[in-house]
């Protein structure tokens, strides 16, 4: 099997490149920013300076919320025909805090309350029945670089001033108390691959490590693993590093970093996070083309409509959470639109059947 790393060249991309070619027969090393995505035809053509970008088994993206339109577009060409980690819209949620906050929410996720305010004005009314401290966030910062803390009014209104003038949507945060401390989770798949309690540095309330944070190893308990794996999921991504923080109301997330450093974690850890994506990405991309193959086959089989051929195997598809399945089942099953069907659900299974009055009137 083949695949691509699409990144920006930093140490964890390379460490992970190095780690895939001892899954992969041969992996390329593609820099994001010599790739566009050409849109005129029918379908999406990502092209690797000028020329159309090879066919891969597994293409692993990476980049950073500069780059989200060109991220989710590389995406979208060849999800369909590469095992890729992150779902597209993965990358416009997961680059933005707002909307993996509405991601969040929707699963019912537990997290900090939080506001986005659509004016100055609206916000600064907001900031008026807050209790302080406070966080504001810039929906894209990394780092610790776009999060900033308020001890009162007139300090977050100044900050939401200078938000303003630079034309910068806010979001407003309650301030968890943690003593400084957070939790950064790798979720690779159903997993959690390693994680690491960071310490803010003296007088510091960010605990990332590019902000002067130290990483150590912790184990997680049953419930933050879980929670840390259903964020992943919530935003499309199955691999990702999930931010927590651990107050006095339990667990919350506060963000989801689709490119995380792996230096920080892996030296916290001992764990060679990178070796364990590509592992994983590996074994994904077998079942993936494994289940494909089986899929068209099945589909060749069930075009014909024999009596065989009334299983296929595909993967859950969904569209806000509801489930959308194959139009050849549709054509299988003979059901028509606003046929009365019955419908029973429990776990891993779901069955539809015309209901019954209705079989009778037709048959
Ligand atoms: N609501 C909050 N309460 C307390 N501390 C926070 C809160 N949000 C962020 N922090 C601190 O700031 C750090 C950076 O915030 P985060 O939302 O993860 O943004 P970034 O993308 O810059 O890492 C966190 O790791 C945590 O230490
Ligand atoms: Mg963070």
């Amino acid at each position: 099997m083949n695949a691509a790393l699409i990144s920006l060249g930093s140490v964890s991309s390379k460490w992970t490149f190095e780690a895939m070619q001892k899954y992969f027969e041969s992996v390329d090393d593609i820099d994001l920013r010599e790739l566009e995505v050409d849109l005129g035809g029918k379908k999406h053509v990502v092209l690797h300076n000028g020329k159309k970008m090879k066919d891969y088994d597994c293409v692993y993206i990476k980049g950073s919320f500069r780059y989200i339109q060109i991220l989710n577009a590389v995406a979208s060409s060849v999800f369909e025909k590469a095992y890729t980690p992150i779902e597209p819209k993965g990358f416009t949620i997961g680059h933005d805090k707002m909307l993996t906050h509405l991601a969040l929410q929707r699963e019912n996720i537990p997290m900090p309350e939080t506001y986005i305010s659509a004016s100055p004005a609206g916000a600064k009314q907001l900031l008026e029945k807050l209790s302080y401290p406070i966080v504001l966030k810039f929906p894209s910062g990394t780092q610790g670089k776009g999060v900033m803390f308020a001890d009162s009014y007139l300090s977050a209104a100044s900050i939401l001033d200078a938000f303003s003038a630079l034309n910068q949507p806010v979001i407003i945060q309650r301030y968890v108390e943690t003593g400084g401390k957070d939790i950064r989770v790798i979720v690779v798949g159903d997993k959690v691959a390693a994680a690491m309690e960071r310490q803010a540095v003296e007088g510091e309330k960010r605990a990332n490590i590019h902000a002067g944070g130290k990483g150590q190893k912790v184990t997680l308990d049953y419930k933050s693993k879980e929670l840390a794996i259903k964020t992943a999921k919530a935003i499309g991504a199955e691999v990702c590093a999930v931010d927590l923080l651990k107050g006095k109301d339990g667990t919350m997330v506060i963000e989801v970093n689709l490119s995380p450093g792996l230096q920080g974690i892996t030296d916290a850890t001992g764990i060679n996070v990178a070796e364990k994506i590509a592992e994983y990405l590996y074994e994904s991309a077998k079942k993936f083309h494994g289940e494909n193959a089986q899929l068209s086959e099945k589909i060749a089989k069930a075009a014909g409509l024999s009596d065989s051929a009334k299983t296929i195997v595909t993967k859950v598809q969904l569209n806000r959470s509801r489930i959308v399945l194959p139009e050849i089942i549709t054509e299988i099953s003979g059901l028509r639109k606003d046929d009365e069907i019955l419908v029973s659900a429990e776990k891993n299974c779901i069955v539809v059947s015309r209901s019954k009055e209705v079989k009778d009137k037709k048959d």
